[in-house]
């Protein structure tokens, strides 16, 4: 017998029609959760959908290709975008309403209001992409602001972004509780990602190196391996695996992401940023406490 197919997904596009379905859900008493997302939905989003229903009554899961959050030469044309298939996706993880504003209905004509960061938002990524928290953070406070959530879902996938929003959210004291999820990863350890379908065969098949690279790191790490020597080889093994740049690979504290001075001596994390050919990957492991 084949599974019923889930009822479509309704859709809403306007903050006026959001604002009266989710006053609708609170006149009921209901929970509300929100997973953000820029769509071209993968098992990883929806994995944060299933999170998300666990700690509420009511799931929405808001698509918007974000233009703040991307550079001038970066992919925000070629992003790939599948709102049918993503709402099917989200209908069978059994996501309540699809928010999918479009980019005026975000940000109106004269719209100049942004949000200035520090903290776990300076350095690694920000390095290579100075205007992406920035534009991350002043769209997140819109969308808690539009749906107005008990609980916002976040995917550890992205560990900096992930501290970054929970800054911004003790910072401004916005009434919402953030939950992390897993990563999710395909068989081979590759963390899903939108960008996943950039790569060729042949680069897919080194990007599965940068899981078991990291994972090395991390061992090394936690054995006490002083942290510089621990970036600098797991930055050689990435090249010797045959990515083409390495921006980054860092051990850090993983409450705030600074930086340790010699060897690690708290909950630490490590993380990764590395091109194969046009496309951009990153990846990020605990380093589990304690002696091997
Ligand atoms: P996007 O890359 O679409 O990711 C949406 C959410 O899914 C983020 O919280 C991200 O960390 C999580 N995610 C991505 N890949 C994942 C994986 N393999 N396993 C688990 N979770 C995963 O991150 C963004 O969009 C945007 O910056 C956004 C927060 C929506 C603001 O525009």
């Amino acid at each position: 017998m084949t599974e019923p197919a889930a009822p479509p997904l309704p859709v809403v596009r306007t903050v006026a029609d959001l604002r009266a379905t989710v006053s609708g859900w609170r006149r009921e008493g209901a929970r509300i959760a929100l997973v953000p997302t820029m769509g071209a939905l993968h098992e990883g989003h929806l994995s944060l959908v299933r999170l998300a229903r666990e700690h509420a009554d009511r799931v929405v899961a808001s698509v918007f290709v974000n233009p703040k959050q991307f550079a001038p030469t970066e992919d925000l044309d070629r992003y790939p975008r599948q709102e049918a298939k993503d709402a099917e996706l989200l209908a069978g993880a059994s996501c309540d309403l699809l928010w999918a504003p479009s980019p005026a209905e975000m940000y109106p004509d004269g719209f100049t209001a942004a949000i200035t960061l520090g903290g776990p938002a300076d350095g690694l990524e920000t390095d290579f992409r100075p205007q992406m928290f920035g534009g991350v953070a002043t769209v997140v406070a819109k969308l808690l602001n539009q749906v107005g959530p008990d609980v916002a879902v976040f995917g550890e996938k992205d560990y900096q972004q992930l501290l970054v929003i929970r800054r911004l959210v003790r910072d401004l004291d916005l009434p919402v509780q953030i939950v992390a999820g897993p990563t999710g990863r395909d068989e081979h350890g590759l963390a899903l990602s939108s960008r996943n379908a950039y790569l060729s065969e042949p680069e897919r098949a080194v990007a599965v190196r940068l899981n078991a690279v990291l994972a090395d790191a991390a061992q090394r790490a936690r054995a006490g391996a002083p942290v510089t020597e621990v970036e600098t080889e797991a930055v050689r093994a990435l090249l010797a695996s045959g990515f083409d740049r390495v921006d980054y690979v860092a051990v850090r504290r993983a409450d705030d992401l600074a930086p340790f001075e010699a060897v690690v001596n708290a909950p630490a994390r490590v993380l990764a940023a590395a091109w194969l050919g046009r496309t951009r990957l990153i990846d990020n492991m605990a380093v589990q406490p304690g002696p091997c």
